[in-house]
């Protein structure tokens, strides 16, 4: 039997899906398809990316495109495309123009790979992964968005610093929506299995919760633009798990049915992430405070929810 290849396509060809595409194409995850509207913008620079293989030795095959009929047959999607919120654009505005575009490219990509699984990255993510599930109608398990494992990798960055050991060592639990509101869980925060307690005080754990919580705006403020490093390489931790049937366990934006507490929004919650998208939803048990935590995440979403436009509600 002829072994095939798997295929990823990335909507969005801008600094988050060209990284994403660099390092799942650099990993040999599968032969990567880019898309964007912008004329030229995926064919150039998958067209480079492609050209490096020789280089860094790998041998995933890189397109770029506009046309929907070359991601045909994807195992994964990965939905990066959008627009950044622009002087003067209300978060609303932002909010109907975002959700109309994903909207558009999941339809157009789930026609072309129907037994694909979902991963949203735009945002507000929690909104966009509820506008993919209802423009699709795809089972809630093969949606997916990305989060959790972006605001950890951003906890485990300053306590690995903070403490001076290797950030491979450091496992953290961030929950609940993308955003300010969201709450990493420093009860389940560990170096090597012992608790970081034994190693931060309790101002110190406060101040590295806090900056987590507003690491996006902190590298906004500097770049002025989204940052897309540690994005995409969530991202690629994401397609890995999804294509080689990884089964890890990690915060993902899961669309939640009761877990929690949580009815009908997406949220970051634990899951198995596998080769059928969310494999399970784990549920812990939160104490008050992150219950609390939690119930104010999901009252954010849902605010955010009820900007979307009659028709994506
Ligand atoms: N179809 C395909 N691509 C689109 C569409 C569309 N309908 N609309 C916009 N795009 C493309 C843009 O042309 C651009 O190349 O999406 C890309 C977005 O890339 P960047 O502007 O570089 O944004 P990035 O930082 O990668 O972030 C992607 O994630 O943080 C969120 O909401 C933010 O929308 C942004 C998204």
């Amino acid at each position: 039997m002829a072994i095939r290849r798997q295929k990823i396509t990335i909507v969005g060809a801008g600094v988050t899906g060209a990284t994403t595409a660099h390092w799942c194409a650099s990993k040999e995850l599968g032969d990567v398809v880019l898309v964007d509207i912008l004329e030229g913008i995926p064919q150039g620079k998958a067209l480079d990316l492609f050209e490096a293989g020789p280089i860094e030795g790998f041998d995933s095959r890189v397109f770029g495109t506009q046309n929907y009929s070359d991601t045909k047959g994807s195992d994964v999607v990965v939905v990066t495309s959008g627009v950044a919120r622009k002087p003067g654009m209300s978060r609303a505005d932002l909010l109907g123009t975002n959700a109309g575009i994903v909207r558009d490219v999941c339809q157009k990509a789930m026609a072309a790979s129907p037994d694909a699984v979902l991963v949203v990255l735009t945002n507000p993510l929690d909104v966009m992964a509820y506008v993919a599930l209802k423009a699709t109608g795809l089972p809630k398990q093969r949606i997916v968005g990305q989060a959790g494992i972006l605001d950890a990798a951003r906890f485990r960055t300053f306590i690995a610093e903070a403490v001076g050991v290797s950030v491979e060592d450091v496992s953290a639990l961030v929950l609940g929506g993308h955003g300010d509101s969201m709450v990493p869980l420093v009860r389940y925060a560990h170096i090597g299995g012992i608790p970081l307690s034994h190693f931060l005080s309790e101002a110190k754990i406060a101040e590295l919760v806090q900056r987590t919580r507003v690491g996006g705006a902190e590298v906004i403020n500097l770049l002025k633009i989204s940052a897309y490093y540690a994005p995409g390489a969530a991202l690629t931790q994401m397609v890995e798990a999804i294509l080689r049937d990884k089964r890890r366990v990690a915060a993902c934006s899961a669309y939640l049915e009761g877990e929690y507490g949580q009815k009908g929004i997406f949220s970051g919650v634990p899951v198995i992430l596998g080769g059928g998208g969310i494999e399970k939803v784990i549920e812990l048990e939160l104490n008050a405070e992150e219950k609390a935590a939690f119930r104010h995440s999901a009252d954010d979403v849902r605010a955010q929810m009820a900007e979307l436009p009659p028709d994506l509600r």
